[in-house]
């Protein structure tokens, strides 16, 4: 119950698609066909009303190499990007591995209100003269968060105020739980803020497609999109005919198939929610699941160093909260894109571990 991954075969459209690719029986380099392109234009419209350019798309072996390549060409070595932890590991290690600095701002959880939010004066008083970038997850990994356009609005100010670009992970924005809430891509909110702005999405997640890596950057603006396509000059192609087959059935033909998906994440968000309070007290989830399919269990009482690592002595595997920017011991993040049966079993491991402290 660990990597972001799931339990689910992928929908039977993209099965047929890549069967019939794999027939074709001629797999060289490929690129994308037009209708691959009309496939992610027409998805990004329909469901989300951003209306792209078919030129600002730069495709993607995977997004952890999209948050690296942004890195290098939102910075120059030696200069800053700023991100929110609790935060995916590779966001927070993506601008030190291309020798840029990677500076944090944590989320701060409301308890009154049972959220995590932003600490505006935090941010600003992270910037320093060598802050070029921001990276957002949004919605945010690993506490599910949905961001708010109103949120998405004072970080648009606040990234034109101090002339940084935007670089936000849209991965999971169509698994998002709460049906009062939408996702509000954030290329989309104001021209200005476009022209600074790289969105990342895929088809991975939520059509588990992870494996093939088949990933999009959007970048409207002409130089920055030039900048983002020299930092991968040579390093990162994708020339995958099987990745590029899934992403156009999975963005043209499963739409029935995602919501039907999305109805069974929130039944076991619900359940896991229900039971973590009733049977597993001592765990604690903290704000609402909004989106995603990975819940941030504060599991501070328990006093362990290592929690995962006893976890999974008894045979539940969770992610160890500490890569994340959590304090040691305190967090662990457990993922439930799996069977009810195989959440109620991990649940209750989860319990039995508990017990035998
Ligand atoms: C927000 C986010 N970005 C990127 C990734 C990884 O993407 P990829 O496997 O395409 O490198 C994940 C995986 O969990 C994720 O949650």
């Amino acid at each position: 119950m660990w990597i972001a991954d799931m339990d689910f075969p992928s929908p039977p459209p993209i099965i047929e698609a890549i069967r019939q690719r794999v027939e074709h029986g001629i797999f060289g380099y490929a690129q994308p066909l037009a209708s691959t392109i009309e496939s992610v234009v027409a998805m990004l419209e329909e469901r989300h009303q951003w209306k792209i350019d078919p030129s600002w798309i730069v495709w993607l072996p995977g997004l952890v190499i999209g948050l690296n390549v942004a890195a290098r060409a939102c910075a120059e070595p030696g200069e800053e990007i700023l991100h929110f932890t609790p935060s995916l590991p590779p966001i927070i290690d993506a601008p030190t591995n291309g020798d840029r600095i990677s500076r944090t701002v944590p989320l701060v959880l409301d308890s009154k209100n049972n959220s995590w939010e932003i600490d505006w004066a935090a941010l600003e008083a992270a910037v320093t003269p060598s802050t070029r970038g921001l990276f957002l997850c949004h919605p945010h990994n690993p506490i599910g968060r949905v961001w708010r356009r109103d949120e998405l609005n004072l970080i648009g100010e606040f990234c034109l105020r101090n002339k940084l670009y935007l670089c936000s992970d849209e991965v999971h924005c169509d698994l998002i739980l709460d049906p009062a809430l939408t996702h509000c891509p954030a290329g989309m909110l104001d021209s200005r803020l476009a022209n600074r702005t790289i969105t990342l999405i895929s088809p991975s997640k939520t059509y588990n497609l992870a494996g093939l890596g088949t990933s999009l950057a959007i970048i409207p603006n002409d130089a920055l999109r030039g900048r983002f396509v020299r930092a991968m000059s040579g390093v990162a192609a994708v020339t995958d005919p099987i990745g590029y087959v899934a992403c156009e059935a999975a963005y043209r033909d499963c739409e029935p198939w995602r919501k039907e998906l999305v109805g069974y994440l929130r039944s076991n968000r619900d359940y896991l929610v229900k039971l973590a309070h009733t049977e597993l007290p001592m765990i604690k989830i903290e704000a609402p699941i909004e989106a995603t399919y990975l819940a941030w269990l504060n599991v501070r009482e328990l006093r362990l160093r290592n929690p995962a690592a006893h976890f999974i002595k008894h045979g539940v595997a969770l992610n160890d909260g500490t890569p994340f920017g959590a304090p040691k011991g305190e967090y662990v993040r457990l993922n439930f894109a799996c069977s009810r049966a195989t959440l109620t079993e991990g649940l209750n491991r989860l319990k039995s571990a508990i017990s035998s402290l």
